[in-house]
């Protein structure tokens, strides 16, 4: 048995968690430059928790200039055991409504700008993400959101755009009528690949804000209604972390998933 250390990528909105004992914000260092913030540690429940805002305190990186690699490395560095990001997102579905939660599941990775993997010239490895998600601690998510009373869809296909921008209205149509999407956001790639390569499970909760642009009775997507959405969900996202201690515990079998050995038979470099 090994500690659980839960780590919260916060997005858009969620720039703190609540209630952690001995909160302490920390500098960690990477060799993958800075990560967005410091690291906001403390316990929850007997639980270690770990916290970094993906945008940083007060916003100031965009989904192409968030530091994806250092982020992970960083909360690698603390021990962190468990991922859970919590992001907006725009809905390609009408039973999948602003303010609903998705714990996503699959992804189609659109993003071309960022920096995508830990191994390169001098140590090659290639993982797979299948299955992207951890399902052992997706199902934690989904438990703490219906323990809340919040309405959760259980899966669905996340499109990872680069932005800064929104998608055109003929992009969202094909999205989500040709390619089978279920959601669309900016930043969940290459989060979620990289926290595959540093053996992290993961899981991703993704808020819906507005029915991005393909929607006959809404109009074009729009930061402040976005903005709007997001203070409500916010509070919701804050609550259900809170929950997840207890249902995760302070103690952890290897993960029945395997994300905890990704690597083992995914090197390919000779060892010296
Ligand atoms: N984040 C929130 N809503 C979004 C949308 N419609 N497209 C991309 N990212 C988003």
């Amino acid at each position: 048995m090994a500690d659980t250390v839960i780590g919260i990528i916060g997005g858009s909105g969620v720039y703190e968690i609540a209630g952690l004992e001995g909160a302490a914000w920390q500098t960690v260092d990477s060799l993958w430059g800075d990560p967005s913030d410091e690291i906001l540690t403390g316990t929850l429940d007997g639980v270690r928790m770990a916290f970094l805002p993906r945008h940083g305190r007060g916003h100031v990186h965009s989904p192409t200039t968030v530091p994806y690699r250092a982020n992970i490395d960083a909360l690698k560095r603390l021990g962190v055991t468990d991922v859970i990001s919590v992001s907006a997102c725009g809905s390609f579905r009408e039973e999948m409504a602003p303010g609903d939660f998705v714990v996503v599941d699959q992804f189609v990775d659109r993003t071309f700008a960022r920096e995508k993997s830990f191994f390169g010239t001098g140590c090659v490895a290639h993982v797979s993400v299948a299955h992207p998600t951890c399902p052992r601690l997706s199902a934690a998510c989904v438990a703490a959101a219906k323990d809340l009373g919040i309405t959760v869809h259980d899966g669905g296909t996340y499109l990872a755009m680069e932005g800064p921008q929104f998608s055109s209205m003929a992009e969202s149509k094909m999205y989500r009528e040709a390619w089978g999407c279920d959601v669309i956001g900016m930043t969940n790639m290459p989060e979620a690949k990289l926290a595959r390569e540093a053996e992290l499970c993961y899981a991703s909760v993704a808020m819906i804000t507005d029915y991005d642009s393909w929607h006959p009775d809404h109009g074009a997507v729009d930061i402040t209604d976005i903005i709007a959405t997001l203070t409500g969900n916010a509070e919701k996202a804050r609550n259900l972390v809170a929950k997840l201690p207890g249902l995760l515990g302070a103690e952890r079998e290897p993960c029945p998933h395997g994300c905890d050995r990704a690597l083992e038979f995914a090197l390919m470099t000779a060892p010296d």
